[in-house]
């Protein structure tokens, strides 16, 4: 390895991540921005192809799962500029208008892609589709989604009983129905919505908590008819409904500025400015957790941009201390869980995840895998059936560790590997390009690389 501090690695199919902390120390500065909102950036691509005229995305996100969406829609008929740009154009065909593709559709990686997708696919009658995704994704639950749209009338066929990806779906003419979902899932809230924009009457999803709502701000800003009620967690739409193409600007990803936020916490005498980042209140379990550890993270710049509140995030590290993470809190910041784990190693006292099940068939199973890669690292966190607990402050010390291929998992590593001594290398790095393409140059940026 060379005296640089960060250093990727690149044979044919697979990069290796490798963090050495120079012998003058560390610290982290900078002002950076994240990449667009993965959510945002997929609900824009979809939206944009089912809306009638033309959509104009400012911000997408460049990553591998926005890719996939826009790869399935162009399959089916919908004009999408290259991803080059982060202003991307859709020319919208109209809602019921998605042609059958003469191939099968692959949403890779991307949960948000094949699931949203469903909803709409199983309302187009008289057309076959086929659908399916990497190993992860054709692992995931899919019945989630194929129950409500069952009810609905669809008719779907799958591996182990209509469970899992890849699925042949038979489009038709459904009914609305009034759905309550058993998990907080804005996948599975986002899936029944964009069915009932073209069934006829009012279909609604109750949920258990709030999940994400941006395919709820979306749906209103290209005209659809829907209500939402916060006393009981439901929205609801009226179809058939009528989209118009609209500018979406998409705001800098909580998910992806997590990473450095806890960077900048927990590495000493660091400060770092993420701008431009999405702080919609479904998304900021995040910081509602950092406070609670006691790191210093300040909020600037508050504004709404096309109706989605943004602010500059500004991290100075601190020490931290063990927290309780469960509840309603879990939907908000599920997807950072990951990297709140690496915060809860080192803080001082004892962490506690709990009430986030959920985790185990994202990406990866991300409660065992981060459990064996952090201890792998000198970490001590225990699974439990729901999460995970952590006793904070045992130092790290570098050694090799393994993304198993969840781009999360990725980038968590490296964070932590920030405050290890030796050499922590990290397989399968490449993951990290599903949400965030350019993480080890900004990983390599705030070091002053
Ligand atoms: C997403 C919803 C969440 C999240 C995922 C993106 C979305 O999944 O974990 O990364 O864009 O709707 P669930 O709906 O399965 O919780």
């Amino acid at each position: 390895m060379s005296d640089s501090f960060v250093t990727l690695e690149t044979t044919e199919n697979q990069q290796d991540l490798m963090i050495k902390k120079p012998a003058s120390g560390l610290s982290l500065h900078g002002r950076i921005t994240v990449p667009g909102d993965k959510s945002i950036s997929h609900r824009a691509l979809m939206l944009g192809a089912i809306a009638l005229g033309e959509t104009q995305i400012n911000g997408l996100l460049l990553g591998e799962d926005p890719r996939s969406t826009a790869s399935c829609f162009r399959a089916m008929g919908a004009d999408i500029s290259q991803l080059n740009t982060e202003m991307v154009r859709v020319q919208g065909i109209g809602l019921g208008q998605l042609q059958e593709p003469v191939d099968i559709l692959n949403a890779g990686n991307s949960g948000t892609t094949l699931r949203l997708m469903l909803g709409l696919l199983a309302a187009h009658s008289e057309r076959l589709f086929v659908v399916t995704g990497d190993n992860s994704l054709r692992s995931r639950p899919m019945s989630r989604v194929v129950h409500p749209l069952q009810q609905m009338g669809a008719k779907i066929w799958g591996r182990q009983n209509n469970s899992f990806a890849p699925l042949a779906i038979k489009g038709q003419n459904l009914r609305p129905i009034h759905y309550h979902s058993p998990i907080a899932s804005a996948q599975v809230k986002s899936c029944i919505l964009l069915a009932g924009l073209m069934a006829e009457g009012q279909t609604t999803v109750t949920e258990p908590a709030l999940s994400r709502d941006h395919s709820e701000r979306m749906l209103q800003a290209f005209g659809a008819e829907l209500s939402v009620d916060p006393e009981t967690n439901s929205v609801t739409v009226t179809g058939p409904a009528k989209l118009h193409g609209q500018t979406v600007v998409v705001p800098g990803d909580i998910s992806s500025a997590a990473f450095w936020l806890v960077a900048g916490a927990i590495v000493p005498g660091s400060e770092l400015v993420i701008e431009n980042v999405g702080v919609n209140p479904t998304r900021t379990g995040i910081l509602e957790a950092l406070a609670m550890m006691e790191a210093d993270i300040k909020l600037e710049n508050e504004r709404v941009v096309a109706g989605e509140p943004v602010a500059d995030l500004r991290v100075r590290s601190s020490s931290l201390k063990g927290c309780t993470i469960a509840g309603d809190l879990i939907p908000r910041l599920i997807d950072e869980i990951p990297i709140l784990a690496v915060a809860g190693v080192f803080a001082q006292g004892t962490t506690i995840i709990r009430d986030a099940a959920e985790l185990r068939v994202k990406e990866s199973d991300r409660i065992t895998v981060m459990a064996t890669q952090l201890n792998q690292l000198g970490a001590k966190v225990t699974e439990l059936p729901d999460g995970l607990e952590i006793t904070g402050g045992t130092p790290l010390t570098g050694t090799n560790v393994d993304s198993h291929a969840d781009h999360r998992i990725t980038m968590s590593l490296a964070i932590a590997a920030l405050n290890a001594t030796n050499t922590t290398t990290i397989h399968g790095a490449e993951a990290a390009a599903v949400s965030y393409p350019d993480f080890v140059t900004t990983l390599q940026k705030i070091c002053g690389q």
